[in-house]
């Protein structure tokens, strides 16, 4: 059973607090009025304006000022300053961090977006990962686990009923999803060289990879409720740690 803290999605506090023992995912519309999407807009950086401008369909265009505006939002109320203050740099398989400023004080994050809905996760010094994808229930997803996941993750969702499976296809894409973003090793790392759980109801777990037997004792995972029809992922660095979900409202 799915524990409520997972289902929630809260209104922030007024005054935010990150803890070194949490780690606060927050969950944001992309769509919304102009109005929005000009004001946030005025926060980008001229390489992202340029970046902006290279969507061709203005739907996308206007979804990826939407995320990156928010994104600078809600690390400017960590770091307690103005979002076009926000310093970001890209790692070389392009994960976004920040560069030093004042108050980052270790403060990791990463991004995933799916259609109009994006989550943000923040923690502090800890690597971080998240996903989301919307569950296409028609996918082939035998096919492509066959294709991607390792062969125990393929026998697990070969185990599962037929109505459950898209499920577990997901939740597996999802977790191995945001450990390759934790690591920011983009898709470079080999999707069926490490494995996650992935039945519907066990907790989410990184279960092994091929080179470290000690690897998946670093990590933990927690799965995501992004609303539905929507499955979703974060895995952090380390254990002991506990989630916040925010819903952002745009302020
Ligand atoms: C780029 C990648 C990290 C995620 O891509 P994605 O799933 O298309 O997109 P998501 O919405 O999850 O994440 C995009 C965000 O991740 C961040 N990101 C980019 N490169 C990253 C990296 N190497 N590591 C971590 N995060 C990264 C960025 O913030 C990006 O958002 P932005 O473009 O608005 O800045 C990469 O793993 C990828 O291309 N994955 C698709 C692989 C696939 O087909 N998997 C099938 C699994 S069965």
């Amino acid at each position: 059973m799915r524990m409520m803290s997972l289902l929630t999605w809260r209104a922030p506090p007024k005054e935010l607090a990150l803890e070194d023992e949490q780690v606060h995912v927050w969950r944001a519309s992309l769509d919304g009025p102009p109005s929005r999407v000009d004001a946030l807009r005025q926060t980008m950086t001229v390489d992202e304006l340029e970046r902006s401008e290279r969507y061709r369909f203005d739907e996308d265009r206007w979804r990826f000022v939407v995320a990156r505006g928010t994104l600078r939002c809600i690390l400017a109320r960590y770091l307690k300053t103005v979002p076009e203050q926000v310093r970001l740099r890209y790692g070389k398989r392009g994960k976004p961090h920040l560069v030093g400023q004042s108050g980052a004080a270790g403060l990791q994050f990463n991004v995933a977006h799916a259609d109009g809905l994006a989550l943000f996760a923040v923690a502090r010094g800890r690597r971080i990962g998240v996903d989301i994808e919307g569950m296409d229930r028609d996918l082939a997803a035998l096919e492509i686990a066959d294709r991607f996941f390792s062969p125990r993750e393929i026998a697990a969702l070969r185990q599962l009923p037929a109505e459950a499976r898209a499920e577990g296809f997901f939740n597996g894409w999802t977790r191995k999803e945001a450990y390759i973003k934790a690591r920011g090793d983009g898709l470079s790392l080999p999707l069926d060289r490490f494995e996650v759980s992935l039945a519907p109801g066990e907790p989410a777990a990184l279960l092994s990879t091929a080179w470290d037997p000690e690897e998946a004792s670093r990590w933990s995972l927690k799965e995501l409720v992004p609303g539905p029809g929507y499955a979703g992922a974060v895995v952090v660095e380390g254990r002991g740690w506990q989630l916040k979900c925010w819903e952002w409202d745009g302020g």
